[in-house]
């Protein structure tokens, strides 16, 4: 039955010239029948280059906002209409705005789970596996680091020639996550590495052995010599790097670690948004489309 869906998804886009594109937190069966999978850095790099006139962007809201910004003669879909992410929608264009006035000399560094609006309003965009790199290129000492304070706080222990303004924003499915859990897991498995996203807090990244994106995390599972992981990010991860490395164990950090928003996503979703039965066309008007696309190109830029 799933077969068959898949079959008839490869037909369609393929038919209705659609590039389907996933983030590495969704199901393995929408996986196997995307273009392209990826980290939100390698996803929003993808976008500019995909030759399709149509785009369908299975993952959440903000990712389908950056492929539309970065190719807006592109019809851009996002699969599941109400797929958002909540750190997003944390911070608003004004309440940033206020900030911004307060410390006049920080270049404003958001991290590209935001709204294209808030993109508006900063200097450059980060993504987890590139915001070290961005960071330590801006010329600036003093850097306003949104929404992601773990985030934030990570990159900071990296550069600490710089100067770093964090709020109080976040992940709250990574942040979740405490200490006591990275201990018993340990204890639980104790010959296994643990990996981890950067939007985990400080207590629980401190006991990391990689700490990077999900693309990283799979990376250096597939490419260590170690044969045991515990995998601090998305549960899905967990599955994905079991099918891949058959001969290796995977354990979950937390069972918290499920992110509802992703999980939206069904294999359905993908063909009834090919059929125009679902999902939500991106609309974005230009001038959010430019002013945010600069902040775009920027992290493009400094972190290619
Ligand atoms: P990545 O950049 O690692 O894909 O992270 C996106 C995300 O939403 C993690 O929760
Ligand atoms: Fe947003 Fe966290 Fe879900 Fe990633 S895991 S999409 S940051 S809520």
């Amino acid at each position: 039955m799933i077969k068959d869906v898949q079959q008839e998804i490869l037909r369609m886009k393929k038919e209705n010239d659609v590039c389907i594109l996933a983030h590495s937190y969704v199901a393995h069966e929408i996986i196997e029948i995307a273009d392209f999978t990826g980290d939100s850095y390698a996803l929003s790099v993808k976008a500019k280059t995909a030759p399709q006139k149509t785009v369908i962007m299975v993952g959440v809201r903000f990712m389908a906002e950056t492929v539309k910004i970065l190719s807006p003669e592109k019809k851009v879909i996002l699969a599941h209409a109400e797929s958002g992410c909540p750190m997003a929608e944390q911070m608003d264009r004004d309440t940033i705005s206020i900030v911004k006035s307060q410390y006049p000399d920080y270049k404003v560094v958001c991290y590209i789970n935001t709204t294209a609006e808030l993109k508006t309003i900063c200097d450059v965009c980060v993504t987890s596996s590139s915001a070290v790199k961005i960071c330590k290129q801006i010329p600036e000492k003093n850097i306003l680091f949104i929404p992601d304070c773990n985030l934030g706080a990570y990159v900071a222990e990296q550069i600490p020639e710089k100067n770093f303004k964090l709020l109080q924003g976040g992940c709250p499915v990574h942040a979740s996550v405490n200490e006591k859990e990275v201990l018993e897991a340990k204890a639980k498995h104790p010959g296994a590495l643990l990996l981890v996203h950067p939007e985990c807090t400080q207590e629980v990244v401190k006991h990391a052995d990689y700490v990077g994106s999900t693309s990283g995390i799979m990376e250096f599972a597939k490419n260590s010599d170690a044969k045991e992981f515990i995998i601090g990010t998305e549960l899905s991860i967990t599955g994905h790097l079991q099918y891949e490395c058959p001969d290796k164990l995977f354990w979950n950090l937390s069972q918290k670690l499920m992110c509802k928003n992703m999980k939206l996503n069904t294999l359905y979703d993908v063909y009834n948004a090919i059929l125009g039965r679902s999902g939500e066309e991106i609309e974005l008007d230009g001038e959010t489309i430019e002013k945010a696309r600069k902040c775009i190109d920027e992290m493009i830029r400094l972190g290619g």
